[in-house]
């Protein structure tokens, strides 16, 4: 070899298997990959100035050099285990018709879901309107790393419906829970809807070049017992049963957030490779009762990327403990706020990176 160059040191690299793949496929590794939730957005001072050169929230989704460098921004500035596509779960009802906007302020906002509206939600259109996230795939792909992964995702049926019928982020859920219990064909037909657009997706997704996909049912803590079975599991089986088809190498994470002692059957009933975990969930719980199922993904409180200091550090150090013997995914438990100061990502980057199994 006539030159140490970092092209060489990097294809060097390209054998190896990439740490959160290697994590996905159980294996013991001597510490944890490391990627988070939200680790795109606003509390980055890069993607501010992108948001406002794209002119919007939706623009920066469907612009691919855009998106691409978004998705790009934080793995930059972090060196994290994983990229994941700068895109939003709200994509795919746009995708399916709805009209909507990102307000600044409110958060989205989209089309009121009356009879009419309703109807004119397909799949027809499905491939044309999300080909700019395709797009911003294969740009990501051109300039990642060779040992970083990159994530595609969508939402879970139960929230995104959620969003579709209550219009906004919904604090009750009450028009979407009162649809599901006074129309219930009515709302079995959207959720149907939305596995076949979401799978699709997926599936697209990975074509154009992902290679771990994650499903994000964010508003699952508001469902009791048997709406959580039948709402949020059962259709999410059916996209995992529909992308392994197409794709059975390909690891799936699920991340019903909230679901409590739910976590259990979800990972039972859903086939998820791993199972991404909020706050809330006791750490020996979770070692015991799911860990030998799936691989555990979590679980620090955002706020406390926030706090940064002590409290970050030995909760981070108490989670590396419990999970980090097994196959786990270092993330938070929710996504990244706004007000984390990236210096407190970069500590905990370093806290992470230099624990050992
Ligand atoms: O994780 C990443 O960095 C990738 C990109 C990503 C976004 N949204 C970008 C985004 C992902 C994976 C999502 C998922 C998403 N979107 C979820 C599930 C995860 C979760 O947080 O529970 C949900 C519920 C949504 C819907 C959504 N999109 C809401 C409620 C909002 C407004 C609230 C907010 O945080 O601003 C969005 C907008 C959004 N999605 C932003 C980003 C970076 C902020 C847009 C901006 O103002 O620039």
């Amino acid at each position: 070899m006539a030159q140490d160059s970092m092209s060489q040191k990097r294809s060097s690299k390209e054998a190896r298997p990439k740490r959160l793949l290697r994590a996905l496929a159980r294996e013991g590794l001597e510490r944890p990959p490391l990627w988070l939730m939200r680790q795109a957005g606003r509390y980055l001072p890069e993607y501010r100035a992108l948001r406002v050169r794209a002119g919007g929230f939706l623009e920066l989704c469907l612009t691919p050099e855009l998106a691409a460098e978004a998705t790009l921004q934080p793995v930059r500035r972090f060196g994290l285990d994983a990229a994941i596509l700068f895109s939003d779960i709200l994509m795919v009802p746009f995708a399916l018709g709805q009209g909507m906007r990102f307000s600044e302020n409110e958060g989205p906002i989209l089309e009121p879901l009356d009879g009419k509206a309703r109807a004119k939600l397909g799949l027809e259109r499905l491939a044309q309107r999300l080909a700019p996230v395709y797009e911003a795939i294969e740009r990501v792909r051109l300039s990642l790393a060779p040992e970083t992964a990159l994530i595609g995702f969508v939402g879970g049926p139960w929230t995104v419906a959620s969003y579709m019928v209550e219009g906004h982020t919904s604090r009750d859920f009450a028009a979407v829970k009162l649809l599901g219990f006074n129309e219930p064909a009515e709302f079995a037909g959207l959720l149907d809807l939305l596995v076949e657009a979401s799978a699709t997706h997926l599936i697209r997704q990975v074509a154009a070049g992902v290679e771990v996909l994650q499903i994000f049912d964010s508003w699952a803590a508001a469902l009791a017992e048997s709406e959580f079975d039948a709402w949020c599991i059962e259709p999410i089986r059916r996209i995992v049963v529909k992308v392994k088809a197409a794709h059975p190498q390909v690891p799936i994470i699920g991340f019903p957030r909230g679901a409590g002692l739910g976590y259990k059957r979800f990972v039972e009933r859903t086939g998820v490779d791993a199972i991404g975990l909020d706050p809330a969930v006791p750490l020996d719980w979770a070692a015991r009762e799911l860990q030998p199922y799936a691989a555990l993904q979590g679980n620090l409180d955002p706020l406390l990327l926030v706090a940064g200091g002590e409290a970050m550090q030995q909760a981070a150090e108490r989670i590396l403990q419990s999970w980090g013997g097994g196959p786990f995914i270092f993330n938070l438990g929710h996504g990244v706020v706004q007000t984390t100061p990236p210096e407190h990502v970069a500590t905990l980057v370093e806290i992470v990176r230099g624990w050992r199994a």
